[in-house]
């Protein structure tokens, strides 16, 4: 098995499309998405559109925003929501396309076990909402309640667009440190796959791993960061979410 797990696209088509030729190139067998297809970006659309082809789509906390309520969403993410809903209801949409969007949108689960893996959003505690940041590592009570509301002895997330390892030791691996390598054993770990579209951790590539049941590769793949720029520029979307691409911040 061959597996890669990617996360938080953020309707960024230019990105997306260059981790997917990169996991043609890499010849994996499926395709498992953490969540947040949507929000920030200006191609919602045609990112669901490309998502609807992976083996796995968890619900994100930007699907559950448009589906339900922005919960704990500032002001100019909240913009952002009311925009990309509306992308998903406007009239050259055709009513049956309308229906597969929604329904595509409403069937993601919040969270999927396989073995003793577990797959979410956010963190084994609160599947969509929960943050764990790098900073959690000075906070051990909290790391604690994270890997005890984890049954399995790995699991994946994304939603802070930062990629690393997290252990039950309280450290964060960052992919630089191991090699961007890791092997899952005994321990506890959870791991961050960092995000196709909007990565925040310093390093503006797409981030995606591979997973082949034992060992966890972090890729990071370049993509056309200007192009990407000009199509917020076509959307009324906040220019600080096209600017902030540049520097992976
Ligand atoms: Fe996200």
């Amino acid at each position: 098995m061959r597996r890669a797990i990617i996360s938080d696209i953020h309707a960024n088509l230019v990105a997306l499309e260059a981790v997917l030729s990169e996991l043609e190139r890499q010849e994996v067998d499926s395709i498992y998405c953490l969540g947040d297809v949507i929000g920030y970006g200006p191609q919602p659309r045609e990112c669901l559109a490309k998502s609807r082809s992976f083996e796995l789509n968890l619900l994100g906390n930007h699907e559950e925003a448009v589906l339900y309520e922005p919960i704990g969403f500032n002001a100019r993410a909240k913009s952002a929501v009311d925009w990309t809903k509306d992308q998903l209801r406007v009239a050259e949409l055709t009513q049956d396309e309308k229906r597969e969007i929604w329904n595509f949108l409403g069937d993601m689960p919040a969270r999927h076990v396989e073995g003793d893996v577990l797959y979410v959003h956010g963190s084994p505690r609160d599947p969509t909402r929960e943050y764990v940041f790098v900073s959690d590592i000075r906070n051990p009570a909290k790391i604690a309640e994270i890997f005890e509301a984890q049954e399995q002895r790995t699991s994946f997330a994304g939603h802070t667009h930062t990629a690393g390892v997290f252990t039950e030791d309280c450290e964060f691996l960052h992919p630089s440190q191991i090699g961007n390598r890791y092997q899952v054993g005994e321990r506890k770990v959870l791991i961050n796959v960092g995000s196709v579209g909007q990565p925040r951790d310093g390093d503006p590539r797409g981030s995606y791993v591979i997973f082949d049941g034992e060992i966890v590769e972090f890729h990071r793949v370049k993509y056309d960061v200007e192009e990407a720029i000009r199509r917020f520029r076509e959307t009324p979307l906040p220019e600080e979410l096209a600017l902030r691409l540049i520097e992976g911040r």
